[in-house]
Order: structure tokens, then C-alpha cells, then sequence
């Protein structure tokens, strides 16, 4: 191998991907990278730009002509709940990316085959000599399918649910009912299943890790222990 190792985590919406993720790199001393991001900045951009989610053509122009700049780790405190910092054509969009109207229209956008055309491009770029922890949902499938470490993260969806209401609190965000947000991310997990090009979906190879009722760090604690037993540097 003449690159660095790359683990590969995957999973649907809430099961603790970022949290894992940024956790298990600072572990293994390896780049933190959240492609979700990258969907989440252009679809911003989409609504930003007042263009339909479902309009295909304005927004294959659109993503082929913006500048997205994603900062791998971030130990950046002001930006604790925000750990990958992203920039779009310039400007900051980190906060403005988590927002519940970009969260419920993600999903249409990153549906389309020019925005995961180009995004798949870059994200493989940033891949190129190694040393990543990259999350998303098609990681382990389509960007990195070459991962010497795959991770798919399961919760419940009353768990994931509970999770992110936590989130919304400590982030000073509007409170949503429990129910709501489960249909939320019961609405999202289906439509990223069930896409036609790259869905979620787990990797042959991908080891499978349901996080209910487990702490981060014993989360983080076993992929740990699954890299160092698995992975030569
Ligand atoms: O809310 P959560 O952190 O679970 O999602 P995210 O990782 O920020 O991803 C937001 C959305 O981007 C997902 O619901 C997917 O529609 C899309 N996504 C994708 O299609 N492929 C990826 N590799 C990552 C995210
Ligand atoms: O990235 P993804 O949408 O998969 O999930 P996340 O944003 O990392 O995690 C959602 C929330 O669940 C965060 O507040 C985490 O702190 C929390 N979490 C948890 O309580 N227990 C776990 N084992 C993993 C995450």
C-alpha cells in the first residue's frame, strides 16, 4: 500500500457518525473529513439561490460551477458542535448548513447523479494519500470502496431521534417533538435508501455496529480496536 490507511464509516441519519468519527481520528491520529457537508453546503446553495430541489438542471449548473472547501478535523471549540468547518464559493457556511430547512431538502439534492458525480470527484481527492476518517453514506460503497477499515453504525430510529433532540437543545435551536423528528429521519433514511445511484447501503465488508444504548466511547473504544487489529499502518 503506499498510501495511508482509510476508514470508512456509514450509516443512517442520527447513529453518531460525526461524533465516531472525529473521535476515532483523533485516536488514530488521522484526518477528520464529514462529506455530508459537502450536500449539506450545496443544497444551501440551492435554497440560497431560491432554485427548485427537484429542478435537475439548474442545480447540475449549479454544483459544477461552486467552490466548496471542507477543513478536515477541527478541534476548533468556538465550533464544537460543528466539527468540519466548510466553506462555499468564500463564505462560512458551517452553521448555516445544520439549518432544519437544509436538513429536510438534503436529501432530494444529493438524490441527483451531477451532484454526486462532482462531490464523489473531490471527496476521492481529499482520499488520495490516506490518513482519513471519512463518514457519509456512501463511503465504504462508492468513494472509498478500496477502505482498509468499513464501519456501517446502526441505532434505532427512537434512539437516533432522542439524539438529535438532544442536539437541537444544546445548540439553541427551535424544539421539535420526539415524533416529528422521527418521521424526519424516517422521510430521510428512505429516500437515501432507496435512490438510484449510490443509496445507503452497507459494504460486503463493512462491519456492522448497532449503537443503542452504547456511550461514545465505547463506540469509539471498539473501532479503535478493530483498526489496530485489522489495520497495518
Ligand atoms: O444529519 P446527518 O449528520 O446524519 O447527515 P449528514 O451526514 O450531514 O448528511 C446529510 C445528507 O447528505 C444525508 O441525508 C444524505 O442525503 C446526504 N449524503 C449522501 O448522500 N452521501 C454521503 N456520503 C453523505 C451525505
Ligand atoms: O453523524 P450522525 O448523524 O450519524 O450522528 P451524530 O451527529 O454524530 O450523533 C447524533 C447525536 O447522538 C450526537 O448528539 C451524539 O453525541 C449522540 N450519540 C450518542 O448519544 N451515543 C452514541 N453512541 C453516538 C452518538
Amino acid at each position: 500500500r503506499d498510501r495511508q490507511p482509510i476508514v470508512a464509516i456509514d450509516g443512517p441519519a442520527g447513529a453518531g457518525k460525526s461524533t465516531v468519527a472525529r473521535q476515532v481520528a483523533q485516536r488514530l491520529n488521522l484526518l477528520y473529513l464529514d462529506s455530508g457537508a459537502m450536500y449539506r453546503a450545496v443544497t444551501w446553495l440551492v435554497l440560497e439561490r431560491g432554485i427548485d430541489v427537484q429542478d435537475e438542471v439548474a442545480i447540475a449548473e449549479l454544483v459544477q460551477d461552486c467552490e466548496i472547501r471542507l477543513e478536515a478535523s477541527g478541534n476548533d471549540s468556538a465550533f464544537a458542535a460543528y466539527p468540519s468547518r466548510i466553506w462555499l464559493n468564500g463564505q462560512e457556511v458551517t452553521q448555516a448548513i445544520r439549518s432544519t430547512a437544509v436538513t429536510a431538502a438534503v436529501s432530494a439534492v444529493s438524490a441527483q447523479p451531477t451532484v454526486r458525480e462532482v462531490l464523489l470527484r473531490q471527496q476521492q481527492q481529499y482520499g488520495i494519500t490516506g490518513g482519513v476518517v471519512m463518514e457519509g453514506r456512501d463511503i465504504g460503497t462508492q468513494v472509498f470502496p478500496q477502505a482498509e477499515l468499513k464501519v456501517f453504525l446502526t441505532a434505532s430510529v427512537g434512539e437516533r431521534a432522542r439524539r438529535r433532540q438532544r442536539d437541537l437543545a444544546a445548540q439553541e435551536q427551535p424544539a421539535v417533538s420526539l415524533s416529528d423528528l422521527e418521521q424526519a429521519i424516517d422521510d430521510r433514511d428512505r429516500k437515501d435508501s432507496s435512490r438510484r445511484v449510490s443509496p445507503l447501503r452497507q459494504a460486503d465488508d463493512a462491519i456492522a455496529l448497532n449503537t443503542d444504548g452504547l456511550a461514545i466511547e465505547d463506540v469509539v473504544n471498539k473501532i479503535v480496536q478493530l483498526f489496530e487489529s485489522r489495520v497495518e499502518r
